[in-house]
């Protein structure tokens, strides 16, 4: 390239919107929170009742698929009771002395958030126990006949988690979430539209009457996701020169191999694998996972929970086996046994 002509065009650049779109998205306040109603409604009682007793609120422990608002919840908890919120996760926490460190780095009434809970390992899982249930930490001295136990009392604190896997939480950790243990449930249509709404008001786009329906459509009931295609579909309008309507929606996530349903090549795969490898199953999760190469805990975190919910797979005691409606989705015939079921 030429040395003349290549002063940088000059960018235009809103100043208000940074890169972050994602946390500028997050909404900041309970008005702004869209669906989860039951959730809602539990925590401000709970929150609420403890606000009136001058106490920090009980431990409580959210689950459900990725992407439905957990860490979000959080934030809303900390806010509200105007408190700080300490956030780590099962994972970053290796050693006793990491989580022994947080504890007693906490102010009194601080909200400590675990995200990914399930991934805490045992011996640590069991230094939260007496944390969670008397606020004190016991820690170990020494090693063998002389070892001694000292007992450290900690500031009040409110312990939230968050975890996809609830089945991997032991159940002494989650008798010990008192304020409850609420799972999230995935959005309807209609308020994925109006979080759409809110997200392209956010993100200053003009989102044509009836974009948001194709997006909510192929969102898989899932905020994260709604809002990661609204940020494509907006890029490829913007690149194409183009309005971002029902059509350009269609198209920006049709080149992102997403189909009318939602449903991602991925979770495709795993339906025609089941279909041609599997004859429709039910197969072992192990099976499937290393048909598809891919990892047990990805298929069911993150393709599972929304394949079940079209009620295109079903989990039986043998396995995963496909419905009659998977096979119209993916355009084939289903085996003979299962055509009864179709008519
Ligand atoms: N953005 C992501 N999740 C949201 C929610 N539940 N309500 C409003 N905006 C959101």
């Amino acid at each position: 390239m030429s040395s003349k002509n290549t002063k940088p065009k000059k960018e235009k650049v809103d100043e208000e919107i940074t890169p972050y779109l994602d946390q500028e998205l997050r909404p900041s306040t309970w008005h702004d929170y869209i669906g989860q109603k039951a959730i809602k409604n539990n925590l401000n009682i709970l929150l609420k009742a403890a606000s009136g007793r001058g106490t920090p609120p009980e431990h409580v422990l959210f689950y459900g698929p990725p992407g439905l608002g957990k860490t979000t919840l959080a934030h809303l908890v900390a806010r509200e009771t105007g408190k700080n919120l300490k956030i780590t996760s099962g994972p970053a926490i290796e050693r006793v002395g990491d989580l022994a460190s947080i504890l007693t780095n906490l102010a009194s009434g601080d909200i400590l958030f675990i995200d990914e809970i399930h991934r805490l390992n045992k011996t640590i899982e069991e230094v939260l126990y007496p944390a969670m249930e008397s606020g004190v930490l016991d820690i170990i001295i020494g090693k063998g006949p002389s070892a001694r136990t000292i007992q450290l009392e900690l500031p009040p604190f409110t312990l939230l988690a968050a975890t996809t896997r609830v089945a991997m939480i032991s159940s002494p950790l989650r008798s010990r979430f008192s304020g409850g243990v609420f799972r999230l449930e995935f959005y309807s249509e209609d308020e994925i539209e109006e979080i759409l709404r809110r997200s392209a008001k956010i993100l200053k786009v003009n989102l044509e009457a009836g974009a948001e329906k194709e997006i909510a459509k192929r969102s898989r009931f899932t905020p994260r996701t709604a809002n990661y295609f609204l940020k494509r579909a907006r890029d490829f309008a913007q690149v194409e020169n183009r309005a971002l309507d029902r059509k350009a929606v269609t198209e920006a996530l049709k080149l992102l191999g997403v189909d009318e349903k939602g449903l991602t090549p991925s979770d495709r795969k795993l339906l025609e694998v089941i279909a041609d490898k599997f004859n429709g199953g039910p197969v072992g999760l192990g099976t499937l996972a290393a048909a598809l190469s891919e990892e047990e805990a990805t298929i069911e975190e993150f393709n599972e929970p929304y394949l079940l919910q079209l009620g295109l797979i079903e989990r039986t005691t043998r396995g995963r086996a496909l419905t009659p409606h998977a096979y119209t989705h993916l355009g084939k015939t289903p085996p003979k046994n299962m055509q009864k079921k179709l008519l």
